[in-house]
């Protein structure tokens, strides 16, 4: 039996999630999970095998003691991973470090290492890595390039966490179309985050005939992701993948005033992360209806149940052949997919993904 061999880029809180999370799954436990199980593999057949960062407390140290050394602040909740053979290699910084994470102290914000970058490529062949899931800072736009390219040329299938938008561009599309890779991307939504939660009251408005007229999304949280964020410059690319996301869940008419994005970086709320949510609309004769509500979730591990399915609907692909951008599961699990589509038909797509016939079984 060979398993899902996973490559990760950015050992930061998000990652810190998955690999706990692999190690929390491991036995079977199906509480917490979207699908147990997907093309024949479980949560205990996805294997990390490399991982890259840039920060001096994560380069060269192994796997474990990276997801726990400064910045990462999501909660420890399984067992010791530093055991588990991997060690961090250095990658390619290009632009993966705002400058202004350098006026912050250094327990909260990266520390680029002065290490050359190892050959991302020769490395991700010799750990014969089969699926890279990309958990870069947002705005790390030729970072993300770079990685989608080391892909292409190992062989390597991607999972796009972020939001430079390679699944969802048509050129990148078809290089992955070309080298027979699939694809899932891009920008990881939560299992149950204010994106979700948003599009299906937004919705929930429209199907019973009120009219959005104005609505916000303002983020807070105290993460790395979040201090990142601070730089308005680095969030474009955010600011369109989460507005697109619900707005692409209304009829045009309601689209008008919606204000969506990361808000305020508050750093003594670490990985929690606060989302308040207003919804103005307008129903049987122009009467006025608001909501308001306040979310509140731990933001890494709520993106880590959404990660496992998307890199098993990668290994599940390689499996029957399909190459490009995954567009069900894309849309499923990420907030700006290749093609936005509602729940249902995301998860009729993503059981016709699974029963199209295999070629040759990653897992044998
Ligand atoms: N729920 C969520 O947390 C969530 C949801 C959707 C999307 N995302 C996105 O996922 C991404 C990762 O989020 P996170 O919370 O893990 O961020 P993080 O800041 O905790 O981790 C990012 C990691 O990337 C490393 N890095 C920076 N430049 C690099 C480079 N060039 N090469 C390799 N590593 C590099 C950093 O040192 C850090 O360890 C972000 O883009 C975020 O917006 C997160």
């Amino acid at each position: 039996m060979s398993d899902i061999r996973l490559a990760i880029v950015g050992v930061g809180n998000c990652a810190s999630a998955l690999v706990q999370g692999l190690d929390y799954y491991k036995n079977g436990d199906k509480s917490g999970l979207i699908q147990n199980e997907i093309g024949g593999y479980t949560v205990g057949d996805i294997k990390v095998v490399a991982a890259f960062d840039v920060d001096e407390r994560k380069v060269g140290k192994p796997l474990g003691t990276a997801l726990k050394a400064a910045p990462n602040c999501t909660p420890w909740f399984t067992r010791d991973l530093s055991g588990e053979g991997v060690t961090v290699l250095m990658g390619n910084i290009l632009d993966g470090v705002a400058a202004h994470m350098a006026e912050y102290e250094e327990d909260v914000s990266f520390r680029p290492s002065s290490q050359e970058s190892v050959d991302v490529v020769k490395a991700l062949r010799e750990s014969k890595a089969n699926v890279l899931i990309s958990y870069l800072p947002v705005g790390s736009e030729k970072a993300a390039k770079f990685y989608a390219s080391c892909c292409l040329e190992a062989g390597v299938a991607m999972v796009n966490c972020m939001p430079v938008f390679i699944a969802s561009d048509k050129e990148w599309a078809d290089k992955f179309r070309e080298k027979k890779l699939p694809i899932v991307g891009d920008d990881i939504k939560s299992q149950l985050g204010a994106t979700i939660v948003h599009r299906t009251l937004a919705q929930l408005f429209a199907e019973r005939g009120i009219t959005v007229k104005r609505s916000y999304q303002l983020n807070t949280g105290g993460n790395t992701d979040f201090l990142n964020m601070l730089s308005q410059d680095r969030l474009k690319s955010k600011r369109i993948s989460k507005t697109e996301a619900v707005a692409s869940a209304l009829p045009a008419e309601h689209n008008s005033k919606l204000h969506i994005g990361p808000s305020d970086y508050v750093p003594w709320l670490q990985d929690n992360k606060c989302c308040f949510l207003r919804i103005e609309g307008e129903g049987f004769a122009g009467q006025p209806i608001e909501l308001e509500l306040r979310l509140s979730v731990m933001d890494s591990p709520n993106s880590a149940g959404c990660a496992m399915d998307a890199i098993r609907y990668c290994a599940a692909a390689l499996d029957r052949g399909l190459s490009g951008p995954l567009e069900a599961p894309s849309a499923f699990f990420m907030k700006r997919p290749p093609v936005q589509l509602t729940f249902k038909d995301a998860q009729d797509g993503m059981e016709e993904v699974l029963a199209k016939p295999m070629l040759s079984p990653v897992k044998g």
